[in-house]
């Protein structure tokens, strides 16, 4: 009964919205990986929640939200990211969990990585400059700190010499100013005050919590095509936001995935560099990215937008097992007389149909189209998939006939209402065993 919502794209697919419809099911949900690069947009009448860091069930009173070890966190920022949604009303408190094994994002892990984007030069990533990467980069080489080791407050423990030495490296590396490290020693101090009581063994307590009956919502970050192994490197995020990811980020084994649910725009969109095959350049990029709004939810950066990439959506199908697709922003193609789906690459005189390995070669490929009818009645607002108009109705079964998978959410608008179940298709069923599960 507990569902993974992953993003079967290049990020920014709709995964705030779809968790937060999902979470009244559940009694938790879990972020795995990714930190506060992450933006899950939730929209509730007149009210928008930006999520970073915190999962986006944490909008639901009662629900219990975890941070698990796989996930990057930089303290700062989840401590603003909880005094602004306190001004929305919405209270953390005690609901919280962070891993006592999650990795610290520090000052200079920011420094480093716009550094590193800057002599990186055309060959940039375009990364989001939250100091992600060169978190991570400390965890795989060893010398991180985690969240546990905050809690050694004495002047000369372990923590202070790991920040002495990281430090000074940083130093070393970037020059100018120089970091003080007894400063960032003190900040971290106080930062420990604040964090204590949120930090813990997250794999006990979501297994305890299994056991015990309680269903889990896992919530991604990014999207298939920035994971670190399977999308579309080096143009990628640093960790595994593929469905693998989630058992070792949160310390849980697979047999706690019930089924995983992928989330695809009706057309696809990506922030920063690297390959895009079905990018729209000029007026037609253009209206894409006025009508969907697409601007970055963290960085506000314009996103690149082009059509229905089925061969990239197929690929996220297999890494991650996808059981069924939730499809969102269909209302952004509202009025269009022809949609494009993309459904091979033309590469080198060959047709090819799968997903290529190399970013070099997915750059060089020319996407192969068929072209389906438009429709000028709106999906907007609609909510009963017979109410969606026939072309509407024609262009997702044709999704469903090239992912090889049955979409189950239809999303027509950022409102939590504006949105199809898709009768007897996974998440109706999902939501009739969590009911009976509860009782
Ligand atoms: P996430 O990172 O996957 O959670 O997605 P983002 O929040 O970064 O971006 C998705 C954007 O699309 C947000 O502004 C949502 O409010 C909005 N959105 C989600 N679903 C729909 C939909 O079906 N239609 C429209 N028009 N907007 C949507
Ligand atoms: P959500 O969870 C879209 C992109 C960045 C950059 C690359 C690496 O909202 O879908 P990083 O700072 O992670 O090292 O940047 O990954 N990126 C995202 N794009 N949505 C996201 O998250 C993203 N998180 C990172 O733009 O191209
Ligand atoms: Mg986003």
């Amino acid at each position: 009964m507990n569902l993974a919502v992953i993003g079967a794209q290049w990020g920014d697919e709709g995964k705030g919205k779809i968790v937060d419809l999902l979470t009244p099911h559940v009694s938790i949900v879990a972020r795995y990986q990714g930190g506060h690069n992450a933006g899950h947009t939730v929209n509730v009448g007149d009210a928008q929640f930006i999520l970073h860091l915190l999962p986006s069930g944490i909008l639901h009173p009662g629900v219990r939200c975890v941070i698990g070890n796989g996930v990057v966190v930089d303290p700062d920022a989840l401590f603003a990211e909880i005094e602004t949604l306190a001004t929305q009303g919405i209270e953390v408190g005690d609901r919280l969990l962070i891993s006592d094994k999650a990795h610290v994002i520090l000052p200079y892990h920011r420094e480093l990585e716009v550094l590193a984007e800057a002599r990186r030069g055309d060959q940039r990533i375009g990364t989001t400059s939250r100091g992600i990467g060169p978190s991570y980069e400390d965890k795989v080489a060893r010398r991180g700190i985690r969240m546990a080791d905050l809690g050694d407050t004495s002047d000369d423990g372990p923590l202070a010499s790991a920040i002495r030495q990281n430090v000074s490296a940083r130093n070393r590396a970037i020059g100018g100013t120089e970091t003080d490290w007894r400063a960032l020693h003190r900040h971290l101090r106080a930062a420990w005050a604040r964090l204590d009581r949120w930090v813990g063994d997250a794999s006990l307590f979501l297994t305890r919590a299994m056991e015990a009956g309680q269903c889990v919502l896992f919530e991604g970050a990014q999207g298939t095509l920035l994971d670190i192994d399977h999308g579309t490197y080096p143009f990628v995020s640093s960790s595994n936001s593929t469905v693998g990811g989630l058992c070792t980020g949160l310390g849980v084994g697979p047999r706690s995935i019930g089924a995983v649910l992928g989330i695809a725009k009706a057309y696809t969109t990506r922030v920063g560099e690297g390959p895009l095959p079905t990018e729209q350049h000029g007026a037609m990029g253009d209206q894409l990215r006025e009508s969907g709004r697409e601007y970055g939810a963290s960085t506000g950066r314009p996103r690149r937008c082009g059509w229905y990439d089925a061969v990239a959506v197929r690929y996220a199908v297999r890494i991650n097992g996808l059981d069924a697709l939730a499809v969102t922003k269909i209302d952004v193609l509202d009025g269009l007389d022809e949609i494009p789906l993309c459904t091979g690459y033309r590469h080198a005189g060959e047709v090819l149909t799968e997903f290529p390995s190399n970013a070099a070669t997915l750059a060089a490929c020319e996407p192969v189209y068929e072209v389906l009818p438009g429709w000028s009645s709106p999906t907007a607002g609609v909510r009963r998939y017979e109410d969606l108009p026939p072309q509407a109705q024609a262009y997702l079964k044709r999704i469903e006939a090239v992912t090889g998978v049955p979409i189950s959410i239809v999303s027509t608008g950022s409102d939590r209402a504006d949105t199809i179940l898709v009768a007897g298709g996974l998440i109706d069923r999902w939501q009739a065993e969590c009911a009976l599960a509860s009782k």
